[in-house]
């Protein structure tokens, strides 16, 4: 018995990184899985890799930042599967620039993604997570704790997903239904290998952030992903859960 048998998890992001790693984990746990993300060949390889481990996975091409798209990968889960148990939202951006060289079009796109993509998803799937006795999984990041330079924008972004997580928590505390965030520091994916700093940044300012521990493995997010989404963690609701070997404690 998985602990996750019987039951649906919409996953988006997970094409790639810490999406793709935490399909394979819920997936291997009994979940099936339907993954939601833009880019189309990743499903399909990430499909393909957790149909090759003995699970099921379904998926959802669009943007996350568009409200229909978000309403669009839940009917589908719920039309596919029947139900709707978890909602990993996990889809994000980053990319690094100095304060005096942030775009309007560039801030705003990173707020519809990180932010409002995860609120429309969360929006579309409440009605079915209550029904299922479900939950959210919001991924912040150490980012969205703690202030960054070269990063304003993204810091916004994860700090605002920290509040709505709790906001959320707050509106829906007396109903059948949690929600929760992970916030990791450095993860090995390709998000970090392909992060590009400003030119003659100011080192000093990012020591704060740079930790004491190797990047983490996108496997150990997972793990803490699908415990927070699982019956075990039935007490946890509004929680903001720190993956990121110390980088916050400090
Ligand atoms: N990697 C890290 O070091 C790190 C640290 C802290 C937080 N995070 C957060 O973890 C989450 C996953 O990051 P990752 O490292 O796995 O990144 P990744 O780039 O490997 O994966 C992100 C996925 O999101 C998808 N995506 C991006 N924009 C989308 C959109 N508009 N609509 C649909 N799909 C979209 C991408 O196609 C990709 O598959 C992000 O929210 C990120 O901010 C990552």
């Amino acid at each position: 018995m998985g602990r996750f048998d019987g039951r649906v998890a919409l996953i988006t992001g997970a094409a790639s990184g810490i999406g793709r790693a935490t399909a394979l984990r819920m997936a291997s746990d009994g979940a099936t899985i339907v993954g939601f993300d833009r880019d189309v060949a990743g499903l399909d390889t990430v499909a393909a890799e957790v149909h090759d481990t003995g699970g099921t996975m379904t998926t959802v091409t669009g943007d996350v930042s568009r409200r229909t798209d978000c309403v669009a990968a839940v009917d589908a889960a719920v039309t596919t599967h029947g139900r709707l148990d978890v909602l990993a939202n996990i889809a994000g951006v980053v990319w690094a620039e100095r304060v005096a060289d942030t775009s309007e079009e560039g801030w705003n796109r990173m707020m519809e993604i990180n932010v409002s993509g995860s609120f429309w998803c969360a929006q579309a799937a409440l009605p079915h997570l209550i029904e299922s006795h479900g939950n959210i999984v919001n991924i912040a990041s150490n980012a969205g704790l703690m202030g960054q330079a070269y990063t304003v924008a993204y810091s916004t972004t994860k700090g605002a997903v920290v509040n709505m997580t709790r906001a959320l928590a707050m509106e829906y505390v007396k109903e059948p239904v949690r929600i929760n965030a992970v916030a990791p520091g450095g993860v090995n994916t390709p998000m970090s290998q392909n992060f590009d700093m400003p030119d003659d940044l100011d080192f000093s300012l990012m020591q704060p952030y740079m930790g004491f521990r190797k990047m983490a493995d996108p496997n150990e997010l997972a793990n803490v992903i699908a415990f927070v989404a699982s019956d075990e963690a039935s007490r946890m609701h509004g929680a903001i859960v720190s993956v990121d070997g110390g980088l916050t404690a400090g």
